[in-house]
């Protein structure tokens, strides 16, 4: 039988590196706030999807009037963020049955294909854990910074073709990704993923998208207008 679906649409950030007056997935994008955009992506590519959102505490009044005045009528769950990304996932879980399959998305990636998104949860269907990725184009440099400077650090390199950015939507069995968020937090879970590889579990995976960034400073909402203007 089909599992179920869910989004956890993470938005508990408090977007300090956009310096705008307010969290990076409630600025507008063509007129819509980034995280509205994000939420209608996930609607579209899976009708039905029961769709979690975290926000920072102080914004819950804010985005719950934000959706009645711009007749953004999805229906959602509404839940309090954490300290960390960690954290916020872990509140959110608490509202997620076991036997479902669970997307977790940053709220600020709103040019995610219907057909990535789709396809990540079609492959889930068999595989527990299914994430995106990007091979890295750039040559990686390994640095530290001492006094100010950036210095090699002697015999660290890194072989590119061995290196993948990941991306989200990444989705789970929810009863591992759950188990997995009973683990203590460490401070090298930056995505889900490494949360549910610390916890023993294999991974599977799909290629990303290009145009699937996460929008974290001001060049990156230039780049998202000037690609969302491709398809207008
Ligand atoms: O900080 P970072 O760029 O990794 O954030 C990725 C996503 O996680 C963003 O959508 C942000 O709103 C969300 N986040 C969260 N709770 C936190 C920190 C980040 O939901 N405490």
């Amino acid at each position: 039988m089909e599992r179920k679906k869910y989004v956890i649409m993470m938005a508990a950030g408090s977007g300090t590196r956009m310096g705008a007056g307010r969290p990076k997935q409630f600025i507008e994008l063509g007129g819509k706030a980034i995280l509205q955009r994000t939420i209608e992506v996930f609607r579209r590519a899976c009708p039905g999807i029961s769709v979690i959102t975290v926000l920072p505490e102080d914004f819950i009044q804010y985005w719950k009037d934000y959706c009645i005045e711009h007749n953004f009528s999805c229906p959602q769950i509404l839940v309090k963020g954490g300290i960390t990304r960690f954290h916020s996932v872990r509140n959110a879980l608490d509202r997620v049955p076991e036997g479902a399959l669970v997307a977790v998305h940053d709220g600020v990636r709103p040019l995610v294909s219907e057909a990535l998104v789709s396809g990540i949860f079609a492959k889930a269907e068999e595989s527990a854990a299914v994430i995106p990725v990007l091979p890295c184009i750039d040559t990686m440099k390994v640095l530290e910074s001492r006094d100010g400077e950036l210095q090699t650090i002697p015999g660290m390199s890194v072989d590119r073709s061995l290196l993948y950015g990941a991306q989200t939507p990444q989705v789970f069995h929810s009863e591992i990704l759950k188990e997995a968020y009973s683990l203590a937090y460490d401070t090298s879970f930056t995505d889900d993923a490494s949360v549910v590889e610390k916890y023993g579990k294999n991974l599977s995976y799909v290629i990303g998208e290009r145009f699937n960034i996460k929008i974290t400073t001001q060049d990156d909402l230039v780049l998202a207008k000037a690609i969302m203007s491709l398809s207008e």
